[in-house]
């Protein structure tokens, strides 16, 4: 069994990755190795389906003993990455690295994987002695994985994605932080909740104070979530741009393997919203031609074997796409699709995936999987 070097497995992304690693059977054909940052030394963790026990933890920091590994994959995030990567390549280590974090990502020299959408730029590149494989943009990831039968197609002159992404791609503690806010937020107006006859408007006023007056924890997000939302995600560019923005049309290029020539317009405006661990978005494609809609749907949903297209209905949109119903699931729904008032060519679409499923640990998992299959 091919041996692979595993790094970052007990955070979030990395405790999603073993979990799915193990509903796959990936640990009947590898032989992981454990690192650990912090406890090298100690024995390695409980994981479901590997045959044997875990070993003992080594040292993420060893460049000697990283060095002797074929394959490594990575979700410990970037500062590791920055750390740890040209250490590595310095010493003459020629493995395969597969990253999680997004330091790496539009590098020359790497390929941002999601298979499902990608496969032909993944190959061409293992031909070629590409090294580095690194997963995309949780946001970029999982639009591709709804709407990339367009992209291929040849179907999209430009198109912009208003998101609104969910508390978990900020990291664990993020989530705990907007739930914490809700319930203090709760806890504000508790007795006026329990009487119907008490006045909304008081407790609006409460709520509003306690958002405004610093008592709630937002030491993560900077700023109160819950109840509120924040238009900003990642740096600030300082040209009006977040580097969420900037991603999305940047990986979404680069994924698609398009060269400058052919690089196709995507624009957003990344906002964060309090939900839990599914990013959503709208989004405004324009078509280079005017196809008619049963013909969009089948495209979209002939792409790849997750996308499933929901009937633009309110009934089947409340029900099938919403943050709720695409947590925990590998299902990436996509449906509002309609022509816009704009004209012929202008196709709406909502879609919705676990960002911490396709938007993070599954296309490395895969990955993974073709670097040593
Ligand atoms: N930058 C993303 C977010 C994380 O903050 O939602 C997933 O790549």
């Amino acid at each position: 069994n091919p041996t692979v070097g595993l790094i970052g497995w007990r955070g979030m992304v990395g405790s999603v990755l073993l979990q799915r690693m193990a509903e796959e059977g990936d640990f009947d054909r590898l032989n992981p190795v454990f690192f650990s940052t912090s406890a090298a030394g100690q024995p390695g963790p409980a994981v479901e389906g590997l045959q044997g026990d875990a070993g003992i933890l080594q040292d993420a920091f060893d460049i000697e003993t990283l060095a002797k590994l074929p394959v490594i994959l990575t979700t410990q995030g970037g500062g590791y990455t920055s750390e740890v990567y040209p250490k590595l390549r310095a010493a003459g280590w020629d493995g395969i690295w597969i990253d999680a974090a997004s330091t790496l990502r539009m590098e020359d020299s790497s390929i941002i994987v999601l298979d499902p959408v990608n496969r032909n730029v993944i190959d061409a590149g293992l031909a070629a002695g590409v090294k580095d494989f690194v997963g995309g943009n949780c946001t970029v990831s999982c639009m591709l994985m709804g709407l990339g039968g367009l992209f291929k197609a040849g179907l999209v002159e430009w198109g912009t994605a208003m998101t609104y992404q969910a508390a978990s791609g900020g990291g664990a503690r993020h989530m705990r932080e907007l739930l914490t806010q809700f319930g203090d937020l709760h806890g504000v107006v508790t007795n006026e909740l329990a009487d119907p006859a008490s006045a909304i408007l008081e407790i609006d006023r409460k709520v509003t104070a306690a958002q405004r007056d610093g008592s709630l924890d937002a030491s993560q997000f900077g700023v109160p979530l819950a109840g509120s939302l924040i238009p900003w995600i990642d740096a600030d560019l300082g040209n009006g741009m977040s580097k969420e923005e900037k991603k999305a049309g940047d990986e979404t290029n680069k994924i698609l393997g398009h060269s400058a020539a052919q690089r196709v317009p995507f624009d957003s405006l990344c906002v964060r919203i309090g939900t839990l661990r599914s990013h959503s978005q709208a989004l405004t494609l324009k078509l280079t031609r005017d196809v008619p809609l049963d013909e969009i749907e089948q495209i979209i949903a002939s792409d790849n074997e997750w996308v499933s297209v929901v009937p633009n209905t309110k009934e089947a949109s409340m029900a099938g796409l919403t943050p709720i119903a695409a947590s925990g699931a590998m299902t990436i729904p996509v449906g509002r699709l309609r022509k816009m008032e704009m004209g012929p060519e202008y196709l709406s679409a909502f879609t919705v995936g676990d960002q911490l499923l396709w938007g993070a640990a599954e296309p490395v998992r895969r990955m993974l999987a073709i670097a040593t299959g």
